[in-house]
């Protein structure tokens, strides 16, 4: 009987012998992961070579990730994103055929059932910020447009927070809404330019953050996801190209394809003719849906 079999464990054969222990699981997707994620793990160890001191600051860190963390806020997600582990699942997930929109971060602020409005609403409720009109089309990849497809879209406000940040402070459904496309695959609305806001950085990770030399921003977007039968979903963001964090998204974010045009229009026909009382920015940005496999 080898080592290996026997189990006995020493510093060459550590990973082998732990994984020798999960060959008989039924579980053959489980045991692969768990597999792989020891061999890697042991693999860090002994090229870290940790003191026990550190080793016990490693615990310390992910008991308090875990005690920040509960139904509402989930901290092992922020530390997923900061490490770019949440865009490489997503990046994996979501290979796009050619011409089709690329996909980002969820982020933690989503809201599901949010109310549907008329095409052109204003889903900015605070009257707070600069105002902005998005419009754009949704098309499939040889240019047909989406007709009926369910936008449904997400911003924080000019104090760099979500509504549901900020209960009782903001009214409900603050720059949050759902849209469906017209018969030629447009939509419209009206937000709020938006700004640059940190991660939630009050807690472990924050800290982490802090102690790498690394800031919590992200740089100023506005959340889609993008619904049609036949395709599909599609999570992603547009992006202020002019931000000061564009380049140094603290969850790895930003792709090129997702930096919109924030044009100021101050010209009073265009205003008139938009249906505005004063200056604000246009968006423009169309979507491409990938076929549904
Ligand atoms: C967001 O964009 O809403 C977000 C994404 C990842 C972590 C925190 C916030
Ligand atoms: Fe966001």
């Amino acid at each position: 009987m080898s080592i290996r079999e026997q189990g006995y464990f020493n510093e060459e054969n550590s990973a082998d012998v732990v994984i020798s222990r999960i060959a008989k699981s039924t579980e053959p997707r489980l045991a692969e992961i768990v597999g792989v994620v020891t061999r890697h793990l042991h693999a860090a160890i002994k090229e870290i070579e940790p003191t026990q001191d550190e080793w016990m600051s490693a615990i310390q860190f992910l008991t308090a990730t875990g005690h920040m963390s509960d139904d509402w806020r989930q901290e092992f997600i922020l530390l997923s994103d900061v490490l770019g582990v949440s865009m490489l699942v997503d990046a994996i997930n979501n290979r796009k055929p050619s011409g089709a929109s690329e996909s980002t971060v969820l982020g933690p602020f989503h809201v599901p059932n949010v109310p549907e409005l008329p095409m052109g609403a204003n889903i900015c409720l605070d009257g707070k910020g600069e105002p902005m009109l998005i419009k754009g089309r949704i098309m499939s990849t040889d240019g047909t447009p989406i007709s009926g497809a369910k936008i449904d879209v997400w911003q924080t406000n000019d104090d760099g927070f979500y509504d549901v940040q900020q209960k009782g402070i903001q009214p409900d459904f603050n720059l949050r809404g759902v849209f469906r496309t017209s018969e030629d695959g447009t939509y419209r609305f009206w937000g709020a330019k938006p700004r640059f806001y940190p991660i939630p950085d009050d807690g472990p990770v924050g800290k982490m953050l802090e102690s790498l030399g690394r800031h919590p921003y992200r740089p100023a977007h506005l959340h889609y996801i993008i619904e049609a039968e036949g395709f599909q979903k599609l999570v992603t963001h547009i992006f202020d190209p002019d931000d000061e964090y564009i380049h140094s998204d603290a969850v790895f974010g930003v792709k090129k394809s997702l930096l919109a045009k924030f044009e100021l229009i101050d010209n009073p026909e265009i205003i008139a003719i938009e249906g505005a009382n004063s200056s604000f920015y246009k968006v423009v940005h169309d979507f491409v849906l990938a076929a549904a496999s």
